[in-house]
C-alpha cells in the first residue's frame, strides 16, 4: 500500500503520508483503520481537505455520523458560526466523547480552517496504555468500579455557577453508568475517564472523587500522551475509544476554527 507512516511518540500517534487519491479512494481505508486502533490518533499534516472530501475520506472509514451543516461540525467558540459555542469550552478538559450513550463514537476527524494566534493545540491521552502500565493489583481493584458520567459534571467546569434553566438543560441528557475499565472485543482494556466522570458507584463519594483524580493524572503523564500543533489544514483522526482529548487553552474571541465529522461507534462501553 502507498502510505508512508511514523510514529510520532513512544506510546501515542502516527503521521501518515498518503496521496489524495488514494485516501478518497478508500484502498487503504483497512490500513488505516488499523494503524488508527494501534496508535489512537493520525496526524495528515497540511492535507487542506474541503468538507465534501472530509465527509467522502470519513465514509471510507465506517459509517459517518451526519451532524452540523451537511455533515460538518464547526468546532469554534464563535457563536455566530456555532450556536453551542458555550458547550464547547468543555473542549478545554479532558474528555471522551459519547459517555452518556451505551454506544460511544468510534473516531472523530478534526481538520484546522483557522487557528487561533496563541494557544488551541490539541492534546490527546491513550486510555489503553495507560491502562496497561497500571500496577496488577489496581487492574484488580478497578475490575469492578462503575463510574456515573453526566453532562451536568462535565460543564460544571465550565460554568460553575449555573444558572437554574441551564442545570435543568444539562440534566436533559441521561447519565450513564459505565465500567472504569472498558474490556473491548478485542481482548484490550483501556480506562473510561474524564470530565463527564461525576462518581464512582457504591464508594464513598470524596474516595471516588480521589481515586477519579489520581487515574486521570495517571493516564495523562507525558508518557501516554500526543500534543498536536496545528497548522492550516492537518486532518487528525483520534480513536474516541481509546483516548481522552483536550483542546488547550485560547482565546474565547480567536475565531479558531475546526471542522469535525465521526464515525459511528461500533462497540458499547460494556
Ligand atoms: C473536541 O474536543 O472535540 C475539539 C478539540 C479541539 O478543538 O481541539
Amino acid at each position: 500500500m502507498s502510505l508512508i507512516t511514523s510514529n510520532l511518540t513512544p506510546n501515542i500517534g502516527a503521521e501518515i503520508k498518503a496521496d489524495l487519491n488514494t485516501l478518497l479512494g478508500g484502498t487503504a481505508a483497512a490500513e488505516i483503520r488499523d494503524i488508527l486502533e494501534q496508535r489512537c490518533v493520525i496526524v495528515f499534516r497540511e492535507l487542506g481537505l474541503s468538507d465534501e472530501q472530509q465527509l467522502a475520506f470519513t465514509a471510507t472509514l465506517g459509517e459517518v455520523i451526519l451532524e452540523g451543516d451537511e455533515g460538518i461540525y464547526k468546532v469554534t467558540l464563535d457563536v455566530n458560526e456555532n450556536a453551542h459555542a458555550d458547550y464547547l469550552k468543555g473542549a478545554f478538559y479532558w474528555h471522551i466523547d459519547g459517555t452518556t450513550l451505551t454506544v460511544p463514537i468510534l473516531a472523530s476527524l478534526l481538520s484546522a480552517w483557522k487557528l487561533s494566534e496563541t494557544g488551541g493545540d490539541t492534546e490527546f491521552a491513550n486510555t489503553y496504555a495507560a491502562y496497561d502500565a497500571l500496577p496488577e493489583t489496581d487492574k484488580e481493584a478497578y475490575s469492578k468500579l462503575k463510574v456515573v458520567h453526566s453532562l451536568e459534571n462535565a460543564q460544571q467546569y465550565v460554568q460553575p455557577e449555573p444558572s437554574y434553566a441551564e442545570l435543568q438543560a444539562w440534566r436533559q441528557a441521561p447519565s450513564n453508568t459505565l465500567p472504569l475499565v472498558w474490556n473491548h472485543k478485542s481482548g484490550r482494556k483501556s480506562l473510561v475517564l474524564g470530565s463527564t466522570a461525576a462518581y464512582i458507584e457504591g464508594m464513598e463519594y470524596q474516595e471516588g472523587r480521589a481515586l477519579l483524580c489520581k487515574l486521570r493524572e495517571w493516564a495523562t503523564q507525558p508518557q501516554f500522551v500526543y500534543r498536536h500543533k496545528w497548522t492550516v489544514g492537518d486532518l487528525v483522526i483520534w480513536d474516541n475509544t481509546g483516548t481522552m482529548h483536550r483542546a488547550t487553552s485560547y482565546p474565547l474571541d480567536s475565531g479558531r476554527m475546526m471542522h469535525r465529522t465521526k464515525l459511528a461507534g461500533e462497540e458499547s462501553f460494556a
